[in-house]
């Protein structure tokens, strides 16, 4: 592992030399600190928020004033990890300028690193215009939750040859308009294979086989801590909710019988 703060060059050598980047989502200091001292390289502020810590069915009530505070909780969090904050909906779509002024914003006053920004051709002016002005932007391909309803499911993206063939695209679309990351979310392990052997910037999975550059999961996936669905791509480390039930009940229990506070815990 890198001893050094990751930056946007050490994510394209750790490219070239084989080397898996590791990637979570953070929406706070506390999460934040505790993944980036267990060597995690890249840190998402991702507008999952919206799910597993709001409690909304998609990602599309998340302001941008909300990316905004967890993003500067996160930022302050990371010694060692890249910070990048997601762009949430309608925070970049309406005009270039609106997105390099909210981009702006999140760089300058919430101290990320990077952006992501949901999209292929159709985003790709308004990646070029941050990266022209010195923001770093990651591209979102494949199973784009912003764009739920127009999906109308879940189900798994490119899998048949027009959309294998527009994602491919997509995914040069963004490289060439200076994006130095992309990630790919349920698509085919196939896929992901062959974009990640087409581009020159990395690849971060999330359901997109194996043979990405990195990966990632939504952290309170993965630690058992969102537990309403899990998809088929979230391996679970730990089973922190029913961790937490259990320690809460047993407080409870020592409450309800006075058996705390005890003699130790009182003055
Ligand atoms: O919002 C998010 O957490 C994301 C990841 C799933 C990549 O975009």
């Amino acid at each position: 592992m890198r001893e050094k703060k990751v930056t946007t060059e050490a994510l394209r050598q750790m490219k070239v030399s084989g080397e898996r980047i590791v990637a979570l989502t953070a929406y706070d200091y506390f999460l934040g600190a505790a993944l980036d001292a267990a060597g995690v390289d890249m840190l998402l502020v991702g507008d999952s928020v919206g799910t597993v810590v709001q409690g909304h069915d998609t990602t599309l009530s998340v302001t941008f004033d909300q990316i905004r505070y967890h993003a500067e909780m996160v930022s302050r969090s990371a010694s060692r990890a890249f910070v990048v904050a997601d762009m949430p909906f309608l925070s970049y779509q309406v005009s270039e300028e609106e997105a390099l002024r909210n981009a702006g914003v999140l760089f300058k006053e919430s101290h990320v690193e990077a952006v992501k920004i949901e999209g292929g051709r159709e985003v790709a002016n308004t990646v070029r215009r941050l990266v022209s002005a010195g923001i770093p932007v990651m591209g979102h391909l494949g199973l784009t939750p912003q764009s739920i309803h127009q999906f109308g499911s879940y189900k798994v993206r490119g899998a048949d040859e027009s959309e294998s063939r527009r994602i491919r695209e997509d995914a040069r679309a963004l490289q060439e308009a200076g994006a130095f990351g992309v990630v790919l979310e349920k698509i085919p392990a196939g896929l992901g294979k062959i974009i990640t052997g087409e581009l020159e910037i990395p690849t971060i999975g999330i359901g997109a086989g194996p043979d990405c550059d990195g990966q990632i999961l939504v952290t309170h996936d993965m630690l058992g801590l969102f537990t309403r669905f899990r998809p088929r791509f979230v391996r679970r480390y730990a089973e922190l909710e029913a961790e937490i039930r259990a320690a809460v009940a047993r407080y409870v229990q020592d409450v309800r019988t006075a058996e705390f506070p005890g003699e130790q815990e009182s003055y």
